[in-house]
Protein backbone atom coordinates (compact mmCIF):
# COMPACT_ATOMS: atom_id res chain seq x y z
CA UNK A 1 0.00 0.00 0.00
CA UNK A 2 0.84 3.58 -0.71
CA UNK A 3 2.58 5.67 2.16
CA UNK A 4 1.29 9.11 0.74
CA UNK A 5 -1.61 11.79 1.89
CA UNK A 6 -4.01 11.89 -1.03
CA UNK A 7 -6.68 14.60 -1.75
CA UNK A 8 -9.50 11.78 -0.47
CA UNK A 9 -8.14 12.04 3.00
CA UNK A 10 -8.67 16.16 3.38
CA UNK A 11 -10.65 17.25 5.98
CA UNK A 12 -10.54 21.01 5.16
CA UNK A 13 -9.15 22.17 8.17
CA UNK A 14 -5.75 23.42 6.91
CA UNK A 15 -3.63 22.63 10.29
CA UNK A 16 -4.28 19.01 10.39
CA UNK A 17 -4.20 18.38 7.04
CA UNK A 18 -0.78 19.59 6.78
CA UNK A 19 -0.16 17.72 10.30
CA UNK A 20 -1.23 14.33 7.75
CA UNK A 21 0.57 15.28 5.03
CA UNK A 22 3.26 15.34 7.33
CA UNK A 23 2.65 12.25 9.03
CA UNK A 24 2.89 10.22 5.89
CA UNK A 25 6.24 11.56 5.16
CA UNK A 26 7.55 10.84 8.23
CA UNK A 27 6.37 7.11 7.85
CA UNK A 28 7.40 7.20 3.93
CA UNK A 29 11.23 8.16 5.87
CA UNK A 30 10.62 5.22 7.63
CA UNK A 31 10.61 2.71 5.08
CA UNK A 32 13.21 4.13 3.26
CA UNK A 33 15.45 3.51 6.01
CA UNK A 34 14.03 -0.09 6.38
CA UNK A 35 14.36 -0.57 2.70
CA UNK A 36 18.00 0.88 2.05
CA UNK A 37 20.01 -0.14 5.70
CA UNK A 38 19.79 -2.89 7.73
CA UNK A 39 23.23 -2.60 9.27
CA UNK A 40 23.41 -0.81 13.17
CA UNK A 41 23.43 2.81 11.66
CA UNK A 42 20.21 1.78 9.71
CA UNK A 43 18.45 0.89 13.04
CA UNK A 44 19.81 4.17 14.66
CA UNK A 45 18.72 5.50 11.94
CA UNK A 46 15.22 3.99 12.27
CA UNK A 47 15.42 5.06 15.55
CA UNK A 48 15.79 8.73 15.24
CA UNK A 49 12.96 8.67 12.72
CA UNK A 50 10.51 6.79 15.10
CA UNK A 51 11.64 9.12 17.91
CA UNK A 52 10.51 12.02 15.53
CA UNK A 53 7.76 10.37 14.26
CA UNK A 54 6.40 10.01 18.05
CA UNK A 55 6.76 13.44 18.64
CA UNK A 56 5.07 14.52 15.80
CA UNK A 57 2.00 12.11 16.24
CA UNK A 58 2.32 13.59 20.16
CA UNK A 59 1.88 17.21 19.17
CA UNK A 60 -0.64 16.63 16.58
CA UNK A 61 -3.26 14.81 18.48
CA UNK A 62 -3.08 17.40 21.09
CA UNK A 63 -3.93 20.26 17.99
CA UNK A 64 -6.47 17.99 16.66
CA UNK A 65 -7.97 17.37 20.18
CA UNK A 66 -8.38 20.87 20.86
CA UNK A 67 -10.12 21.90 17.76
CA UNK A 68 -12.39 19.46 18.02
CA UNK A 69 -13.04 20.32 21.92
CA UNK A 70 -12.83 24.28 21.07
CA UNK A 71 -15.79 23.26 17.94
CA UNK A 72 -17.40 20.70 21.19
CA UNK A 73 -17.25 18.14 17.93
CA UNK A 74 -19.02 15.06 19.41
CA UNK A 75 -16.83 12.49 17.49
CA UNK A 76 -14.00 14.13 20.00
CA UNK A 77 -13.85 10.87 22.39
CA UNK A 78 -14.42 8.33 19.56
CA UNK A 79 -11.29 10.75 18.45
CA UNK A 80 -9.03 11.00 21.22
CA UNK A 81 -9.26 6.83 22.15
CA UNK A 82 -8.00 5.90 18.98
CA UNK A 83 -5.38 8.30 19.31
CA UNK A 84 -4.39 6.92 22.51
CA UNK A 85 -4.46 3.14 21.37
CA UNK A 86 -1.88 4.04 18.83
CA UNK A 87 0.09 6.25 21.20
CA UNK A 88 0.36 2.92 23.04
CA UNK A 89 1.54 0.73 20.08
CA UNK A 90 3.91 3.32 18.56
CA UNK A 91 5.43 3.47 22.55
CA UNK A 92 5.67 -0.12 22.92
CA UNK A 93 7.38 -0.67 19.55
CA UNK A 94 9.56 1.77 19.95
CA UNK A 95 10.26 0.45 23.22
CA UNK A 96 11.44 -2.73 21.17
CA UNK A 97 13.39 -1.16 18.77
CA UNK A 98 15.50 0.48 21.26
CA UNK A 99 16.39 -2.26 23.36
CA UNK A 100 17.20 -4.45 20.15
CA UNK A 101 13.97 -7.05 21.04
CA UNK A 102 12.50 -5.95 17.73
CA UNK A 103 15.34 -7.60 16.02
CA UNK A 104 14.01 -9.00 12.30
CA UNK A 105 13.09 -7.54 9.52
CA UNK A 106 9.52 -9.30 9.26
CA UNK A 107 8.87 -6.96 12.58
CA UNK A 108 9.71 -3.93 11.04
CA UNK A 109 8.10 -4.63 8.40
CA UNK A 110 4.87 -5.49 9.87
CA UNK A 111 5.27 -2.14 12.15
CA UNK A 112 5.55 -0.22 8.74
CA UNK A 113 2.68 -2.10 7.35
CA UNK A 114 0.93 -1.08 10.69
CA UNK A 115 1.74 2.65 10.37
CA UNK A 116 1.06 2.97 6.83
CA UNK A 117 -2.93 1.12 7.69
CA UNK A 118 -3.65 3.08 11.14
CA UNK A 119 -2.91 6.24 9.21
CA UNK A 120 -5.03 5.61 6.34
CA UNK A 121 -7.71 4.20 8.11
CA UNK A 122 -8.21 6.77 10.57
CA UNK A 123 -8.03 9.63 8.58
CA UNK A 124 -10.43 7.76 6.15
CA UNK A 125 -12.83 6.46 9.14
CA UNK A 126 -12.53 8.98 11.62
CA UNK A 127 -11.12 12.14 11.06
CA UNK A 128 -12.70 13.00 7.43
CA UNK A 129 -15.85 13.02 10.03
CA UNK A 130 -14.96 16.53 10.72
CA UNK A 131 -15.08 18.05 7.37
CA UNK A 132 -17.51 20.57 7.30
CA UNK A 133 -18.67 19.33 10.47
CA UNK A 134 -16.23 21.92 12.60
CA UNK A 135 -15.51 24.66 9.87
CA UNK A 136 -18.86 24.29 8.18
CA UNK A 137 -17.36 26.41 5.23
CA UNK A 138 -14.46 24.33 4.94
CA UNK A 139 -13.84 20.90 2.93
FE1 LIG B 1 -7.46 11.81 14.59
Amino acid sequence: MAISWSEAMKVGIELVDEDHRMLFSIVAEFEAIVKQDDSAAGAQALGQTLAKLQDYVRDHFEREEQIQLEAKYDGYEENKRQHQELTRTLESFIARQRDGSLGEAVAIARMRDFLAIWLTEHILRTDRRMRGRILPWAG
